[in-house]
């Protein structure tokens, strides 16, 4: 059942848990998402970045998402994830995404930060044009730590919840992406979450936050996180590697028999599928972990 991700974060809100945020690039994690909600009977949102559209036709990958989200018993939400400009706000709109982010931090290069004007005037025009189409928008202030950069607290990637407060005002988002520790991708060490940050943020918007870059986050970080007020927790990285680490175990387990064959004079077997189904099976079990984690298990 296809619903937006504020109804979803609304609910999230009232019985203090989290809704999982999943990014697919393809029909094997997509339904390895789909599949570990139907298992956890979890409400999730279902995300996509900008880069993935260009790494395959958009109307293929939506199509194939929207034919799952059809069947799914749960319910579900479709989210544009890290969109960098209008224009691309604009184009997930017309996909019928119930959801975008509009991360206004950074230049559409990803890296350049953006001002803070900057950042209000491409987020209010999206926000205006995703409201008139009751859609909900997630806005970032406060740059996520870049990959592999640690965060410290002089980092300006830490949101300010003087800042978050005008940016919300400022903007009228619905979900607000803040700097907290976190970054994209694998920690080098083990994060720093800073819970005061998220503590006074709250507080002070009273908005559902968004925890990204949950990949490595300590559960009890992110049990403390939720119970401060993180309402989406996104997690990429973390399928990527249940996906490829299991691949690469499949791969070798296939390249032995070819040798056994070679040995024997015998025929090499090829199938696709012998390797890709246990990475899907691989991908819905971390997804699944990730949903008992973030509480959202069972709620929908
Ligand atoms: O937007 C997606 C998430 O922030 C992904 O973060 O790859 O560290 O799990 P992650
Ligand atoms: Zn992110």
């Amino acid at each position: 059942m296809l619903v937006t991700a504020k109804e979803l974060v609304e609910k999230a809100e009232a019985g203090n848990y989290a809704i999982g945020a999943f990014n697919a690039v393809n029909m094997e994690s997509a339904q390895s998402i789909f599949a570990a909600a139907e298992e956890e009977r979890a409400p999730f949102i279902l995300q996509i970045t900008a880069t993935t559209l260009k790494y395959t036709n958009p109307e293929e990958l939506v199509a194939l998402v929207k034919a799952l989200i059809e069947r799914a018993s749960v319910p579900v939400a479709l989210h544009l994830d890290h969109g960098r400009d209008y224009a691309t706000v604009l184009n997930f709109l017309r996909f019928g995404f119930t959801s975008v982010m509009i991360d206004g931090s950074l230049q559409t290069d990803g890296k350049t930060a953006r001002t803070y004007e900057e950042n209000i005037e491409v987020t209010r025009k999206a926000t205006e044009a995703a409201h008139l189409l009751g859609v909900t928008v997630e806005g970032e202030i406060g740059r996520l730590g870049q990959i592999g950069v640690d965060i410290t607290e002089e980092d300006s990637a830490l949101t300010l919840p003087e800042e978050a407060e005008k940016f919300v005002k400022d903007t009228g988002v619905d979900l607000v992406a803040v700097g907290i520790g976190t970054h994209h991708g694998l920690f080098k060490g083990k994060p720093i979450i800073r819970h005061d940050r998220v503590k006074e943020i709250a507080e002070r918007i009273k908005m559902p936050l968004v925890m990204h870059g949950g990949t490595g986050v300590a559960d009890e970080d992110v049990r403390k996180a939720i119970s401060l007020g993180i309402r989406k927790v996104n997690i990429d990285t973390e399928i990527r590697v249940a996906f490829i680490e299991t691949m690469k175990k499949e791969i070798k387990k296939m390249d032995d028999a070819h040798q056994e064959a070679d040995a024997s004079e015998g025929i090499r077997k090829y199938d696709i599928r012998k390797i890709l189904a246990p990475c899907r099976e691989a991908a819905k079990e971390a997804i699944a972990a990730k949903m008992k984690l973030f509480g959202s298990s069972g709620k929908a």
